[in-house]
């Protein structure tokens, strides 16, 4: 009941802005640093309600752009079934090992602060073993910078997330913690969005394009 209504509050308030505007942002990004018109994409940790990376595919489409795109997150029988039937080009599975597969890119939207930042070994085994995968690695996710910008990040996630069982983060990035992860990690940033809009300014007291970040990372 509470999830359903959640899921209406969250639509009722913000519709699909966030999804539109970071399809544009991640396909922009793919189309400039692909290096042919065949790529191989996966999105890790696509959701449950996979806008993103739909509305991306169907931009690389219009740019003719052959796109093998494959999803994987938490997903039950059910759910594949439903969301491989909707969307047929693209590939829906579980999170398994793709420790054989090769990709151009790696998108890894919004999740990382979901394993947890205080977990921050694990997010660094994970993205090491992605990054061998691929050339690039596409990350969007949170920058914190005190208390207040953490409770509004995480009121935001609750709002987002609760009604798909998606456990709400402690804490989020920081400038300093991401630069020394990857820097850890020997990732080279070699694109930066600055000032991500994704919602209404209208609903917020002051601007929240501080608090994203989309980064491209190569190898
Ligand atoms: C906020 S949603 C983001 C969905 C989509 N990427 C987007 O940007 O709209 C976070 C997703 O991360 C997934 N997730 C959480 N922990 C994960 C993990 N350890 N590995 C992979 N995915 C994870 C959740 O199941 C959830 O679907």
């Amino acid at each position: 009941m509470i999830k359903k209504f959640l899921h209406s509050f969250r639509y009722f308030l913000l519709g699909n802005l966030r999804e539109v505007r970071l399809s544009k942002h991640f396909s922009e990004i793919i189309i400039k640093y692909k290096s042919s018109n065949n790529l191989n994409i996966l999105d890790y940790g696509s959701g449950f309600h996979p806008s993103v990376i739909v509305y991306t595919s169907k931009i690389l489409n219009e740019n003719e752009i052959v796109a093998n795109i494959s999803c994987m997150d938490f997903y039950n029988e059910e759910e594949l079934e439903k969301l491989n039937k909707l969307y047929r080009h693209i590939n829906f599975s579980h999170l398994t090992n793709v420790e054989n597969k090769k990709f151009d890119f790696i998108i890894i939207s919004d999740v990382l602060h979901h394993i947890g930042i205080d977990k921050i070994e694990e997010i660094k085994i994970l993205l090491a073993k992605l990054s061998k995968l691929t050339d690039f690695v596409l990350i969007k996710d949170h920058f914190e910078y005190g208390f207040v910008s953490r409770t509004l990040l995480r009121f935001m996630d609750f709002i987002g997330n609760y009604k798909d069982g998606v456990s709400i983060p402690k804490s989020y990035f920081n400038k300093k913690s991401l630069s020394s992860l990857m820097n850890d990690l020997e990732l080279e940033k070699v694109h930066d969005v600055k000032k991500v809009s994704l919602y209404k300014n209208i609903y917020f007291p002051f601007s929240l394009k501080k608090f994203q970040f989309i980064h491209l990372y190569k190898r």
